[in-house]
């Protein structure tokens, strides 16, 4: 590589750090003349948004025949949740608890995105989010720093495998680093205001996680922090990331990220915007342009030092010969693969999986749920029944709407043959309509039950889909009303990127299972639950508010000096009610982080360690009983959560740990074993590093984070 690196000029350089969009037409109207120009003169590194072997094959060839070193070009693009095979949404997979899943579905993805030519995707996004507002938090794990390690490594070795070399692995990157997911008003791309201490135990824990899972890349995120974008955040990309986190792949701008600094106030011009994003360890410039047009001026007026600019270029000449591309720069170019591995049964039942895990029910009064089969007639409602569109979520890559198996294809296609399903859409999904009413519940009058389909449209969450509201849009709470009305066993199949504040819903449906959006095989998993093949077993990566003014509002929050009591604001005249509450809501969530029911019941007890106290650097075994007291099979997530008394700095009332998703038979018992070490108990003290204090702890276990049986043990010195 050195040898190639000492016969490139700069602009050759700087052709490396930089990444231009695609175009969408590039498969037949082709780029532009000066597209093809640009990689003759060595003036670009990778593209973004390319698909195709055809298309990709036809631009590399330029690069690597027509021009003077013949460096190969990467393609990357936004591989999300599955390529072609479109998967639930992230937050989704995040709820089926399931790390091999989450992992086997980005495995997926890489073997169709690579065998449509793509060498690298922007995934995972491993943004913790705590505001529902914020539209990206559709795209992420949810809340939980835990839960969100997990899943950036099981996604990072999904899509790069155990050989970047490989035909069908690809590079990954964690992104957006960091705190984006802090907007503040979860309005995005607005300021983050977090202290170090929060980055360090919230929003750095799943960027650490990819580093340790051999992440080849890092995107910046479009954030600032304390007054310093990200995109020119030198102690936070080369001091914490580099540094600290020992991170020596690329880092990526995003979007225009690099240009944005003038928007943002910290560059009067593009020259200046380049300078600071170089120094702060940008190596690709993603479409602004700028580091190819105004380093050279930089570098000649000494505001960058060639080093800058050689060490950046080292990092993307090594993921070129990381993934083969100098070995044979065609190796992803075969037409053949693209036939036979996409959309392939195997691809479309490993999605099936991933949505029927990810199905959280959040209540089942009078077990309206599942439905027999046989039923005469079901009438499935709502303007997201039919809506394929809406089921691929978004971020989603080369997914086709026709693909999708909707939930009343799904409903369809599982009921016998004697049974009627009939179909209205009631209303759409946002404004005023009510003229479907009459005809929705004339079907639902003649139905023995009703599935209603209601939520988000998928474009209402995403990148820039923030909203200021989390009540379900339009008319459809009050299409709700009025088939609730008619007495119907009725059960809410709710279609969403972000928890929803759907308190009035929860109160008066039976019944309520949340699909997010569940991907391709949408109706297919949707219907395996609904009739019972399958017992749901998700459980929430997220919190869910009673309304908006909660926000934000989750599970591992600190006690306050003055906790809320379970019955406060229930009696607002007594005056030792000054807790940390509101006058108008109870200071709980309407659904908290871990919740989700069964088709059956689970009891656990016994939870057992195995030694009262434990040195600083010592580990502790905690076992707890589980048993299905119910009547059918199921998952259930154990979750185990730890919570230290009292600290040098204070502590969350609890933290998840451990989890486990497990099968058990109706009256199975079964004994499950965790071990936990320093790294669970430790947090970071009082100089902001991480320790383990002596103390009291709790250990907690349960099938939620508010359902839980507790043990204590103590840390002694030593
Ligand atoms: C977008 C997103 C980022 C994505 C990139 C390329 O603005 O913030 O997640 O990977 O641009 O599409």
């Amino acid at each position: 590589m050195e040898a190639l690196l000492a016969r490139m000029t700069l602009e050759e350089k700087l052709g490396q750090l930089n990444q231009p969009r695609g175009l969408p037409s590039v498969t037949d109207a082709g780029p532009p003349e000066d597209r093809e120009e640009q990689i003759r003169a060595g003036r670009i590194g990778s593209f973004l948004g390319i698909r195709g072997a055809a298309a990709t094959k036809r631009l590399q060839r330029i690069a690597v025949e027509e021009s003077r070193l013949g460096i190969p070009l990467l393609f990357a693009d936004d591989v999300i949740h599955g390529f072609r095979t479109i998967f639930p949404v992230p937050l989704a997979e995040a709820a089926s608890f399931d790390v091999a899943a989450v992992e086997s579905s980005a495995r997926v993805a890489a073997v169709e995105a690579t065998a449509h030519g793509v060498h690298w995707t922007f995934a995972p996004m491993v943004d913790i989010a705590r505001d529902p507002r914020w539209g990206r938090i559709v795209e992420g794990s949810g809340e939980d720093p835990y839960l969100g390690s997990l899943l950036a490594a099981a996604r990072v070795r999904g899509f790069q495998g155990s050989d970047l070399g490989a035909d069908d692995t690809l590079l990954a990157t964690a992104k957006h680093f960091v705190a984006y997911g802090a907007a503040e008003g979860g309005r995005d791309y607005n300021t983050a205001e977090v202290s170090e201490r929060t980055l360090r135990e919230i929003y750095l824990p799943p960027f650490h996680a990819a580093v340790k899972a051999g992440v080849q890349a890092v995107m910046a995120a479009f954030d600032e922090i304390a007054g310093v974008p990200m995109h020119a955040n030198r102690e936070l990309v080369r001091g914490v990331l580099r540094r600290e986190f020992g991170f020596d792949g690329i880092v990526i701008s995003d979007h225009t990220g690099v240009r944005e600094l003038i928007a943002h106030g910290v560059a009067a011009d593009p020259q200046a915007a380049g300078v600071l994003a170089l120094r702060a360890g940008i190596d690709i410039d993603m479409v602004s342009g700028i580091y190819l047009h105004d380093l050279p001026a930089a570098l000649r007026a000494g505001q960058v030092s060639q080093t800058d600019i050689d060490d950046a270029v080292r990092r993307v000449l090594r993921a070129k010969y990381r993934v083969g591309l100098f070995n044979d720069p065609y190796r992803y170019c075969d037409p053949t693969r693209e036939q036979t591995r996409t959309l392939t049964p195997q691809h479309r039942k490993a999605a099936r999986d991933m949505a029927r895990k990810s199905l959280v029910l959040l209540k089942n009064d009078g077990n309206v749920l599942p439905l027999s089969k046989q039923l005469r007639t079901i009438a499935v409602i709502g303007p997201l029944a039919d809506d394929q569109r809406s089921m691929l979520g978004s971020w989603n890559g080369a997914g086709r709407a026709e693909d999708v198996v909707t939930p009343l294809a799904g409903v369809r296609a599982a009921v016998a043959a004697g049974t009627r399903v009939l179909y209205a859409k009631g209303t759409s999904v946002s404004g005023a309509d009510s003229s479907g009413f009459d005809e929705a519940q004339a079907v639902a009058r003649e139905a023995d039950a009703v599935l209603l389909c209601i939520g988000e449209q998928s474009d209402m969450s995403g990148e820039a889909r923030s909203r200021s509201s989390l009540d379900i849009p339009g008319m459809q709470e009050a299409l709700a009303r009025t088939l609730l009305a008619g007495g119907k066993p009725l059960a809410v199949i709710l279609f969403t990127g972000r928890p929803l504040s759907i308190t009035w819903l929860a109160e008066k449906a039976p019944s309520i299972l949340l699909a997010w959006f569940p991907g391709v095989e949408a109706g297919h998993a949707l219907a395996d639950v609904i009739f019972g093949t399958e017992s749901p077993a998700g459980r929430l990566p997220v919190t869910f508010p009673r309304t908006v003014g909660q926000v934000p509002i989750y599970y591992n929050h600190k006690n306050t000096g003055r906790p809320p009591q379970p019955d406060d604001n229930q009696d607002r005249q007594k005056p030792d009610k000054n807790t940390s509450r509101y006058l108008d809501l109870p200071p709980t969530p309407l659904y908290p982080f871990g919740h989700g029911l069964s088709y059956t019941t689970f009891h656990y007890a016994d939870l057992r360690l195995n030694a009262q106290q434990i040195p600083q650097g010592g580990r502790l075994q905690v076992q707890v009983d589980v048993t299905n007291t119910g009547a059918r099979a199921s998952d259930e997530v154990v979750q185990l959560y730890v919570h230290e008394n009292a600290a040098s700095v204070t502590p969350p009332v609890k933290q998840l740990r451990r989890f486990q998703r497990i099968r058990l038979r109706p009256g199975e018992r079964r004994t499950v074993a965790f071990d936990l070490g320093s790294d669970d108990l430790a947090f970071y003290g009082l100089e902001l590093r991480p320790i383990v204090e002596p103390g009291k702890f709790r250990v907690l276990a349960g099938g939620s984070s508010v359902s839980l049986i507790e043990a204590t043990f103590e840390v002694v010195p030593g």
